[in-house]
Formats: structure tokens, C-alpha cells, sequence
């Protein structure tokens, strides 16, 4: 149920309203009817990824400007009871594998043909673990709508050679389209059984387009807020995850509430410092919205890369991320220490090793170079980092 402090106003609805600016005929049929209404496809389906389109195909039917059914690309694979996951999906109206016992709305159609899933759609959700973007976009090249918009709820980045490529970025230069996030304080398993909580869109310039996302994923136990700062709300959910390994060494190892509190503030810096050198454009204010601070809080508190890491620290870094991964997560992915280790890249690359202690103890002992209990004497040392509070 949603707290009693103060509704947040929606942008206006679009009911009395048939078009929507980035709307196009995509078909003409016989009658000369002109099919003017979005279509949505998520691509993904793993555990935040049905939760994205629980809420959306919640929404759809109330929209006059939206289809009502709600495509969702699977990465099928064959249950142990030898049944397709897409069939099953299908079938029972439940993502089975990733999101057990939560019903996705009927109009929720599972697809595991990627091409197809997106071929209709102008409005395109990202949601696969990171590393699966590159390949995902490589094949989507050329077979989106070119009035498609799109959003990325995918908490990561990749390293290229040229440096830190985000996947906002990546999805809008491999396939042409302009591309929004949403990040927060949204784990997935929470708002899937309703439970109230914020999110926040970072968009570019099209703030219509914001709208058009804030509408389609807010319920009233899931209120989102927009902000003009993509790269700000994409670096705090990918940066978070990473702090919130820290966090879980810091559990493993019985340190108490005051060591993950201190540590938290000091990932949060970095978080700042790290996002700001990257890029200039970056708010201070962003941080204060539901993918800052509070994301850093729920993410070190209860996800899984606290819990993986956790489990890390009291088997004294014996047992490998990926052992405990595959063990622990069912086929869910960890983001943490992948993105532990581009952000480590960045940081030798440009020579900010020294200024970003937490960060790169966090690789190191992710790695095995230190041991858990790193984190801790790493993270005393004082950053030489003045720029940390320019908020110019
Ligand atoms: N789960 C959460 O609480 C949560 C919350 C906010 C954001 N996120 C972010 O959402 C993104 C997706 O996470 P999730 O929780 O939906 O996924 P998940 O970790 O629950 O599931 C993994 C998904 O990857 C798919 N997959 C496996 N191999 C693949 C391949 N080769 N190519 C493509 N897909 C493959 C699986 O089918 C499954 O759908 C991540 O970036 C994550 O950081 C997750």
C-alpha cells in the first residue's frame, strides 16, 4: 500500500487523446483505418524483467493511445519438466523460472523470437542482464521501427577501447533510436507483490517521451519521477551495484551497522566523483532521487549482489563469484562484480586508481589479489579528491 505523504501528479493522461507526438500510422488497412496506438515490447523476462512488464500491461489497457497487449522477448529455455519456458509463460500467465507465483496480466504475450518480438513495437524496454546488450543489438540492427523510442531498466556499462560506453548509449547508436532509462530503489521481487516504492526516468531532451514512460510504468505503488539527466540516473544504478558488494563483504565478515553505514557514504561519494569525471553534464540532485541514495540503501540492505558477496566474505573468498552465483541466484545474474571490474578498467586506464579506493578494492577482492577483509583498511584511506563537491 502506498504511504499517506503526498500524491505525486501524473503527467496528463492520454485518454481523450488518440495521438501522442512520436505516434505513426504503422498500419493501413483496407477501410483506410490508420492504427495510430504504441506498442510495447520488453525485451527480456528474467526477474526484474517480468515485474516490468507486470506493471506495463497493468497500465496499457487504461491508455487510449496504447495497444493493450504487452510483447515480452524470452530467452527460451527448456524447463526440467522438459516444457518450454515460453509455453509455459503462455500457458499459465506466470514467468515459472524468474518470477514464481506472480501472475503477469493476460495480456502479456511471451515470444522467444527476438526479431519478431520488436518488429511492431515503438515503444522498446530493455531489460537483460548486461552483458547479453552487445549481442542483443547486434541482431537488432536494422529491424526496429525507425520511430521507435526506447528505455533501458539494465543496470551496467561496457568498456570499450575508445573508454566506458553506457547502455543507453549503446542501445541508441547500434540501433538509431533515442533511448531513456529508469533506475531506483526497485527490487524486483518487492513490487511484484505490490509493495510500494519509487523509480526515477532519466531522459535526454524529449520530455514528452518522459511522460509517455512515466505513464506507462507508474501504479500507485510504483510512482516515478522524471529527470533530464541520463547519464546522472544510469551511472547510480550501475555504480550502486558495486557498492553493494562492498556491503556484503562487509555482512560476511560480522563488521555491524556503523562499518556498512560508512561504507555506504563512501561508495556514494565515489559514486558521485566517478559519474562527474565521466561526465560533466551529471546533477548533484540526481543523487537524491530514487536511483541515488536510495538505491544505494535497498541495493546494500537487501539485493543480491549484498547477498553473493556475503556469502563471499564468510567462505574467506575461497569459493569463486561465479561457484556462488551458479549455487545461490538460479539462473539469475549478478551485475556487481562485473561492473566492479569495468569500473576497475576505467579507473587504470585513466590512472584514477588512487583517487577511487572503494571501487578498487572491491575488484581486487573480487578477483582474489586481496582478501575480504580489504575493504575495510582500503576504504580508510583518505581520496585525494577535492573535486569531489564542485557542483558546477
Ligand atoms: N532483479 C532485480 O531486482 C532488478 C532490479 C532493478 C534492475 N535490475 C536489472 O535488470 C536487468 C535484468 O535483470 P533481471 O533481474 O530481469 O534478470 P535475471 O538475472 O533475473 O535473469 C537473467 C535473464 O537473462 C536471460 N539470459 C540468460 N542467458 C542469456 C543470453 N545468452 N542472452 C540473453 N538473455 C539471457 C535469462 O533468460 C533471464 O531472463 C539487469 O541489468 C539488472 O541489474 C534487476
Amino acid at each position: 500500500m502506498a504511504p499517506a505523504f503526498e500524491p505525486v501528479p501524473l503527467p496528463k493522461d492520454t485518454e481523450t487523446q488518440t495521438e501522442t507526438p512520436h505516434d505513426t500510422p504503422d498500419t493501413v488497412n483496407n477501410d483506410a483505418q490508420v492504427d495510430y496506438k504504441s506498442r510495447v515490447t520488453v525485451v527480456g523476462s528474467g526477474n526484474w524483467g517480468s515485474v516490468a512488464a507486470k506493471l506495463i500491461a497493468s497500465n496499457t489497457p487504461k491508455l487510449n493511445s496504447f495497444h493493450e497487449e504487452v510483447r515480452m522477448w524470452v530467452f527460451e529455455e527448456t524447463l526440467q519438466c522438459g516444457e518450454k519456458l515460453t509455453d509455459v509463460i503462455n500457458r499459465t500467465n506466470e514467468n515459472v523460472k524468474y518470477l514464481p507465483g506472480i501472475k503477469l496480466g493476460k495480456n502479456v504475450i511471451a515470444d522467444p523470437d527476438l526479431e519478431n518480438a520488436v518488429k511492431d513495437a515503438n515503444m522498446l524496454v530493455f531489460v537483460t542482464p548486461h552483458q547479453f546488450m552487445e549481442g542483443i543489438c547486434k541482431r537488432l540492427v536494422g529491424k526496429v521501427r525507425g520511430d521507435a523510442e526506447a528505455i533501458s531498466l539494465i543496470k551496467g556499462m561496457e568498456v570499450k577501447m575508445e573508454g566506458p560506453c553506457m547502455i543507453s548509449t549503446l542501445i541508441s547508436e547500434q540501433l538509431g533510436i533515442n533511448c531513456s532509462v529508469l533506475m531506483g530503489a526497485n527490487i524486483a521481487n518487492e513490487i511484484a507483490v505490490e509493495k510500494f516504492s519509487e523509480a526515477t526516468v532519466g531522459y535526454r531532451d524529449k520530455r514528452e517521451i518522459a511522460e509517455q514512460w512515466v505513464r506507462l510504468f507508474s501504479t500507485p505503488y510504483f510512482v516515478v519521477t522524471p529527470v533530464q539527466d541520463v547519464e546522472g540516473v544510469e551511472l547510480c544504478g550501475t555504480l550502486k551495484n558495486v557498492v553493494a558488494i562492498a556491503a556484503g563483504f562487509v555482512d560476511g565478515l560480522d563488521m555491524g551497522n556503523n562499518t556498512k553505514a560508512a561504507i555506504m557514504r563512501i561508495g556514494l561519494r565515489e559514486m558521485i566523483a566517478f559519474s562527474k569525471l565521466l561526465f560533466s553534464s551529471v546533477r548533484d540532485s540526481t543523487f537524491f532521487e530514487s536511483c541515488g541514495v536510495a538505491d544505494v540503501i535497498t541495493t546494500c540492505l537487501g539485493g543480491r549482489n549484498r547477498k553473493v558477496a556475503d556469502a563471499f566474505a564468510k567462505n574467506g573468498g575461497k569459493r569463486s563469484f561465479d561457484e556462488l552465483e551458479a549455487e545461490m541466484l538460479q539462473g539469475q545474474k549478478l551485475q556487481g562484480v562485473s561492473t566492479a571490474r569495468e569500473v576497475y578498467e576505467v579507473l587504470s586506464h585513466r590512472g584514477w586508481l588512487e583517487l577511487f579506493p572503494l571501487f578498487a578494492t572491491v575488484h581486487e577482492i573480487c578477483v582474489g589479489r586481496l582478501p575480504p577483509s580489504a575493504i575495510v583498511e582500503h576504504s580508510e584511506q583518505k581520496p585525494k579528491l577535492p573535486l569531489f563537491y564542485s557542483t558546477s
